[in-house]
């Protein structure tokens, strides 16, 4: 087995890649998959908690990154979503530098189909390292000017560091009724595909279940809106032919 390693990005902060980074990561371990989810936002972490691993992690990534234990004594399995594993960022923040990561990955991708990479916002160093090891990237943006304007500089650095176009997508997160028209800062899905200069992958609704589990660490409900969003893209990342449908 040899995993396919995603990154998750965005420019702004706050758009919701940890969110749908664990949201992907269940639905993939749902269909049968064995997902290794690795949080790089040093300083900053949530996937701990999105996930359920809150409170059972001993290791993180910089015990990692820095060889104070091998990789799989970092991984927790999220009580939550059997079948995502998952190895948390450092509560203070060390640089993630990418030949240990690339080391890590190596080390894991015969044990695990996908190894999904949460990156901090911007272009940092988890981002440049993410940038030289990922297979493919998913830019999750919310629906609005300032962060699809900095989605596009983010595509534009991964396209230019040749990671080929099908490779690199576009997740419209947290997208409601009132996201879009007239008297919105953004018109419509085109706008955001023609700023980002990215095909879409997903759209994720606006989601109080989404961000109720997120906040709380419980299992997203598994009929909302968001879920099967997040079963849509998994779907697609697997290759199926899943039309996107307004919401
Ligand atoms: N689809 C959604 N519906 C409702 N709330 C959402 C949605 N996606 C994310 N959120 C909320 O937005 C906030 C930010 O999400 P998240 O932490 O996943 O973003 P991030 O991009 O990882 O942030 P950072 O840049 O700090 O790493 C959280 O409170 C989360 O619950
Ligand atoms: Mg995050």
């Amino acid at each position: 087995m040899n995993a396919q390693t995603i990154m998750i990005c965005s420019g702004k902060g706050g758009t919701g890649k940890s969110t749908v980074s664990v949201l992907v990561g269940a639905k993939l371990a749902a269909r049968g998959k064995r997902v290794l989810l690795i949080e790089l936002d040093s300083g900053l972490r949530s996937v701990d908690v999105i996930s359920g691993v809150y409170g059972k992690t001993v290791y993180d990534i910089e015990d990692v990154l820095c060889g104070r234990c091998p990789g799989e004594k970092a991984i927790v399995q999220s009580p939550l979503y059997p079948g995502l594993s998952v190895i948390s960022a450092p509560y203070e923040g060390g640089e993630v530098r990418a030949a240990p990561l690339a080391g890590l990955i190596l080390a894991m991708r015969d044990y695990f189909d996908f190894i999904l990479l949460d990156t901090a916002a911007g272009m940092g160093a988890p981002f440049c390292a993410a940038d030289q090891l990922a297979d493919r990237a998913l830019v999750v943006l919310t629906p609005d000017p300032i962060a699809l304007r900095d989605g596009r500089i983010v595509a534009d650095t991964l396209l230019q560091h040749d990671h080929a176009p099908s490779s690199v997508r576009l997740v419209v997160n947290r997208v409601s009724r009132s996201s879009f028209g007239r008297d919105s800062a953004v018109y419509d899905l085109d706008e955001c595909i023609d700023t980002v200069g990215l095909q879409l992958i997903a759209v994720i609704p606006e989601s109080r279940e989404l961000q109720q589990a997120g906040a709380a660490g419980t299992e997203l409900p598994p009929g909302c809106l968001a879920a099967l969003a997040g079963e849509a893209l998994a779907g697609r990342l697997l290759g199926e032919r899943i039309p996107l449908v307004a919401l």
